[in-house]
């Protein structure tokens, strides 16, 4: 097939890692320097699990969430923080970050059928290339042809305390039940069947522990203009 007109000029990026490591800020950030385009792929799960949510659609209701996949729209806008997401034109963006969504996002990410879904739109998001995704299988999975894979992580605890300091005060949520809560997310991320969490051979593991995200962020600028120039 014939090459599209300005594909050559750019490549995709995947950005995989566990909950909490900074994945979506410095995709955000690498996507703004380099005029692409950002995928919040862990957004799109979260959008999901809110509409299961709403319609009483248990994580294990093969069927009504098939019906649920052969329906739904979902759209990723540019917003102010970071990306809007509407559901059937509906904007969820802080309806998918509640407690409720976050507690039970892991286990509508196993189902097959969601992921079968996702996966295809998130691979059509990303044929034109100039993406930065990111997410947990996007490396391994969605895009395995992507030039840069970054398999970003950091500490249980540095994950933790950084989530901790986003809280309001009256939140009542303590350090520990975020470092528990991050643990085993990860364990049901890294354990599932379909697409675990699990760095792609090929990806350059990142530890931000101890960085700051301009320095994250510059070293996959970095990184990324290197394989552009070898694509060329
Ligand atoms: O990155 P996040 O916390 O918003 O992701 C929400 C959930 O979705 C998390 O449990 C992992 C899952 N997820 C996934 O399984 N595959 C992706 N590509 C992105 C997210």
């Amino acid at each position: 097939m014939a090459q599209l007109e300005g594909d050559s000029d750019r490549i995709n990026i995947a950005i995989d890692g566990p909950a909490g490591a900074g994945k979506s800020t410095v995709a955000r950030l690498v996507a703004g320097q380099l005029g692409y385009v950002y995928i919040d792929t862990g957004a799109m799960y979260r959008a999901v699990t809110y509409s299961a949510q709403r319609l009483s659609i248990a994580a294990n209701d093969h069927e009504p969430l098939q019906r649920l996949m052969g329906s739904i729209q979902i759209q990723l806008e540019p917003g102010e923080q970071g990306q809007s997401v509407y559901v059937n034109g509906e904007d969820v963006t802080d309806k998918i970050r509640s407690m409720e969504v976050t507690r039970q996002v892991s286990y509508y990410a196993a189902s097959g059928v969601i992921r079968e879904v996702l996966s295809r739109i998130q691979r059509e998001l990303a044929c034109r290339k100039g993406v930065v995704m990111d997410g947990r299988d996007i490396g391994t999975h969605v895009l395995p042809d992507a030039e840069l894979k970054i398999f970003l992580t950091a500490s249980v605890r540095e994950r933790a305390l950084r989530r901790f300091k986003e809280l309001r005060d009256d939140s009542g949520v303590t350090l520990e039940g975020l470092e528990r809560e991050i643990a085993e997310r990860d364990r049901l991320d890294a354990s599932r069947e379909i697409s675990p969490l699990i760095r792609a051979s090929d990806a350059l593991e990142l530890d931000s522990s101890g960085l700051t995200i301009e320095e994250v962020v510059a070293s996959i600028v970095h990184l990324s203009r290197t394989k552009l120039a070898e694509a060329k």
